[in-house]
């Protein structure tokens, strides 16, 4: 009587974390640090809390499921300056949904795009970079697809090798997630890459899914492009494409729970009719909040300096070891320890830094073997001070 389905769904890379340390304590003369989950310990702009408080006088009205109008344009404006669109290309009112974060959106995306066979034939494919966000893989199996996982190796430049996956499987694909800037390696897709992935998709007709969320946290001078500026380049058209933006990295605040959509008409149509269905309407405070957030750059332009400072720390304690890399966008750092596990555990008893090993978030490859196995995942989200006391005690401990 209950969903076999879910049965096939892997723990949550956290739950994985929680049972490897079992019974593990760290050395009573240390503090914990957590570096394992990625979730900003940035404080977020005051206007944020002014903007919540003054919503008291909101919790009793339902909140409309497609947001406000203010936060639509927002979304449509900060898409047009960031990615510098043409000011027509994005309709405020019915290429831009609201979503609870962007996991929600990731999610709801799947069952937007795959259409469940249920006559016997071979089942729809996803195609899910390697390693990945759990929620691609739940949602897509959720949807009635079947994971097709591309490897995101060194070699590969830590992007899927787009020219290596096969036409055939292609025909049969309904949905392809990408992440850039990536999670956990950083990898930023450049414009090319990005209207490779969309002539894909509309040669195969699938929906291309493109996950952004940390777009507006890079290293360099140039910020990342991002999927919509690849459809510009290529005549402006948002068919198969659906990209998501969220605050929780952008603006340190996970809590929120505010990200949103953008995609043709008719995509967003029909996210707004699931998510109707499906979801919880984003609170018009966190409406009037995250409306503010996309409009102010200041605060971004700061938590961007306080990354980079803590990727220079980085660089002077790991740099040269564990193939240390700075990578173009994202806040990990991507170590590879030799057995991600073992260190995980050994950072954990001897030093209290809490650390995510790499094959938590990856699939082995169809031989068995997992490339991932070596790394470990740092999130570089806290303050200053702890951020370069975790890190100078694994390169001491490791
Ligand atoms: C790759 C990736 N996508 C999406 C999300 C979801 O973020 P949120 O739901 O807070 O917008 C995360 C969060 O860690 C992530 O790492």
């Amino acid at each position: 009587m209950l969903n076999a389905d879910l049965d096939s769904l892997r723990d949550y890379p956290f739950e994985r974390l929680t049972l490897l340390l079992k019974g593990l304590t760290p050395r009573t003369n240390v503090a914990p640090i957590s570096l394992s989950v990625g979730e900003p310990q940035h404080q977020p702009p005051d206007f944020v809390r002014a903007i919540i408080d003054g919503n008291a006088k909101t919790w009793n009205r339902y909140p409309p499921i497609n947001g406000t109008p203010e936060f639509r344009k927002a979304c449509a404006d900060w898409l047009t300056r960031r990615y510098r669109l043409p000011a027509a290309m994005i309709d405020a009112d019915t290429m831009v949904a609201p979503c609870a974060g962007s996991r929600e959106g990731l999610y709801m995306a799947a069952t937007v795009s795959v259409t469940r066979r249920d006559d016997g034939g071979p089942r729809p494919l996803a195609f899910i970079p390697n390693p990945l966000y759990q929620v691609y893989v739940g949602a897509s199996l959720l949807a009635g697809a079947e994971p097709v996982f591309m490897p995101t190796t060194r070699e590969t430049g830590f992007l899927p090798d787009l020219d290596a996956l096969a036409p055939a499987q292609l025909d049969r694909a309904q949905i392809m997630y990408l992440c850039t800037p990536s999670n956990p390696q950083g990898a930023v897709a450049d414009l090319a890459y990005l209207k490779k992935a969309i002539g894909l998709a509309r040669k195969h007709d699938f929906m291309l899914v493109v996950d952004e969320c940390y777009a507006e946290i890079y290293t360099g001078d140039v910020p990342p492009p991002g999927a919509l500026e690849a459809a510009a380049a290529l005549g402006g058209s948002l068919d198969n494409l659906l990209v998501f933006h969220t605050l929780s990295k952008r603006s340190s605040v996970p809590g929120l729970r505010s990200g949103f959509a953008a995609g043709a008409p008719r995509t967003i149509a029909l996210l707004h009719r699931l998510r109707t269905y499906a979801c919880a309407a984003t609170p018009l405070a966190t409406l009037e909040a995250a409306t503010a957030l996309w409009r102010d750059e200041t605060h971004v332009a700061a938590t961007r300096a306080l990354y980079r400072q803590k990727f220079d720390i980085a660089e002077r304690v790991l740099g040269g070891r564990f193939g240390y890399y700075r990578p173009g966008g994202g806040f990990y750092l991507w170590l590879d320890v030799g057995d991600g596990e073992a260190a995980t555990r050994k950072l954990w008893a001897d030093a209290g830094v809490r650390v995510l090993p790499g094959a938590y978030l990856t699939r082995p490859d169809p031989d068995g073997r997992n490339p991932n196995q070596g790394y470990i995942r740092i999130a570089l989200v806290g303050e200053i001070e702890p951020t370069e006391e975790a890190l100078t005690r694994i390169a001491r401990t490791l």
